[in-house]
This record gives structure tokens, sequence and C-alpha cells, in this order.
């Protein structure tokens, strides 16, 4: 199936858009193992995209620059888990349904492929199957996916407390133009966590780092990713990615989530865009994509 043919081939699609972290402060550790975050959080306008039909069977196909590496992992993917767990909670107004999954953000990449695929499973199977969870419930549902897994139900700018489940909007954060860019290696986000050295850092302070002053790019500036040190100590390449980010002319660099996706905030959409016509001759290998970050008031 043609990739751009997703819309007329599906009565259901939607979009798993890569989830961005501007800021990730490790606050704490909880008596499981799990790490307390405070997070501000936005998402691009590129991702991955899914479709859905009904079926005399469940099936589960898969397209896309990155579907071939996700073809290996055995049926373990979240989409299959996602659509499970929804059937569950559901019963029997679950009909059999084929799912189609474009697979365009690198795998294990930081920027939350997996959890805005389940996410947007749990809504684009919620719009076939006819039904609605009550919000507590898909909130609860969700979180049994991932800690990820609730913010990209959201997929709009938001602030994550707890391991990501304490989610409250942030209406003012504006649209970014920026550069995603990543060295195509993939990291296991429990190896980073367990490499972390300090887990109990300040939290992130937003409404002082703002001093009424409205620069978001200043206030993302004073926060930090918490996660970078230990990330770097399993890719060495995420300080060359910044570096090569600034070199052309990103106005702020970090990483986000675990990596080794880091991105570049760009003044304008056309200097994201340059940048990475630029960065594809340099680093042929690498990973690059310029989006423009949805904003808080979309
Ligand atoms: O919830 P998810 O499956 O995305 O998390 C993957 C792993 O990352 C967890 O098993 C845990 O080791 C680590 N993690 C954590 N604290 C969080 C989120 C994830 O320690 N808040």
């Amino acid at each position: 199936m043609p990739e751009e043919g997703l819309a007329e081939a599906f009565g259901v699609t939607e979009e798993a858009r890569a989830k961005i972290n501007l800021a990730l402060h490790v606050t704490g550790q909880r008596a499981d193992g799990y790490h307390l975050l405070d997070m501000l959080v936005t998402f691009a306008d590129c991702g991955d995209r899914l479709g859905f039909l009904p079926s005399q069977a469940d099936t589960f196909t898969l397209s896309g620059r990155f579907g071939e590496t996700l073809a290996g992992d055995g049926g373990t993917n979240l989409v299959l888990r996602a659509r499970d767990l929804l059937r569950e909670a559901v019963g029997a107004l679950a009909f059999p349904v084929h799912i189609h999954l474009q697979k365009n953000l690198p795998i294990a990449s930081g920027i939350g492929g997996g959890s805005a695929d389940a996410a947007a499973t749990l809504r684009g199977l919620m719009r076939l199957w006819g039904m609605s969870l009550p919000a507590s419930a898909l909130a609860n549902l969700s979180l049994r996916l991932g800690a990820d897994v609730p913010m990209c139900l959201e997929s709009r700018p938001l602030i994550a407390r707890g391991i990501g489940e304490k989610i409250e909007a942030v209406p003012g954060l504006p649209a970014f133009a920026m550069v995603l860019a990543n060295p195509l290696k993939g990291v296991s986000t429990p190896e980073v966590f367990r490499r972390l050295a300090a887990k109990n850092n300040p939290a992130l302070n937003l409404a002082s780092n703002l001093a009424g002053t409205a620069d978001w790019l200043a206030a993302i500036g004073i926060a930090r990713n918490d996660l970078e040190p230990p990330a770097r100590e399993l890719v060495p390449e995420i300080s060359a990615i910044s570096a090569t980010l600034q070199a052309r002319g990103a106005l702020l660099t970090r990483m986000s989530g675990s990596g080794a996706t880091c991105f570049g905030i760009f003044a304008t959409m056309a200097a994201a865009q340059e940048a990475v016509a630029g960065l594809h001759g340099e680093r042929p290998d690498w990973y690059f994509q310029a989006t423009e970050t949805v904003s808080g008031g979309r």
C-alpha cells in the first residue's frame, strides 16, 4: 500500500506524534524503582501514522522507514499490547481489527515512538469500536502500557510529574521550529536510569525560570535533561549531535527523554529546513527531521 494512501485505505487513522522532552528533571525514586520526574513536554507535527479497519481476525502490518526494525520484535510491540488491554476492558464490543502502523520514527530513540503508537491505538480503537472509557479509566489503562503513554494520549504541551502520569496542560507554550537528530543507535531506557548517579535533583521550577518574561527559550535554557550524562556514556555521539546542531544555527539544543535523539530549536522553519538539508550531506547515516511543534493554544 502506498504510504500516502493510508487515509483512503482506512476508515479510521491516527497520528502518533513524536514526544519531545523540552526539560526532564529527575527528582526522586519510588520504592518500586521508578523515578520521579518533572518534565516539560511538547509534541512534533511529525510521527508515526496508524490505520484501523474491521477485520475477520486480528491482523497487524507495518510499513515506513523503520517498519522492518520493528517487525523483528516477535509481536511484543506496544500497539498489540494496547489493542489487547483495551479489548479486555471493552468486552463484546471489541470486534477483530486490522491495524497498520507506518513507522516513521526511529526505535528506542527518546521521542516516545512506542508510547505514541500505543496512545494512538487506544484513540483509534475507541473510535472504531464506537466506545469511550471514562477519563480516569483510560488514564489508568494507558499507564499500564508505559509511563509516557498518558501524556501521548494528550499530545499537546504539558508538564508531567510523578512517573509521568500527573499531567497539567501548558496553554502558553508556543510552537517551536525544531530539528530532530538521532545517530540511529537505540538506547535502553532502563539502562540509562540504572546509570543515573544523582536521583534527587532540583525540581523544574518553570514559574521562577520564566520570571514573568514569558521567554520560553531562556526558561528551557536554565532547565536540564538529567538523563543526558548517563545516555552519553552509552552513546558518545550525543555530544557531537548537539555541537553539529549548534554549528547549523540552533538557538538551543537538548536531548529528549532517555536519548539518543537531540533537538535543536531554530529561529524559523526555513532555518530548520535549511539546516536539515546541510546535515543530510554531512551525516548521511543519521536521522534528521525538521518539524514544527504544536502550540499550547492549538
Ligand atoms: O514505563 P516504561 O515502560 O516506558 O519505562 C521503561 C523503563 O524505564 C522502566 O522499566 C524503568 O526502568 C524506567 N523508568 C523509570 N522511571 C520512570 C519511567 C521509566 O525508572 N519515570
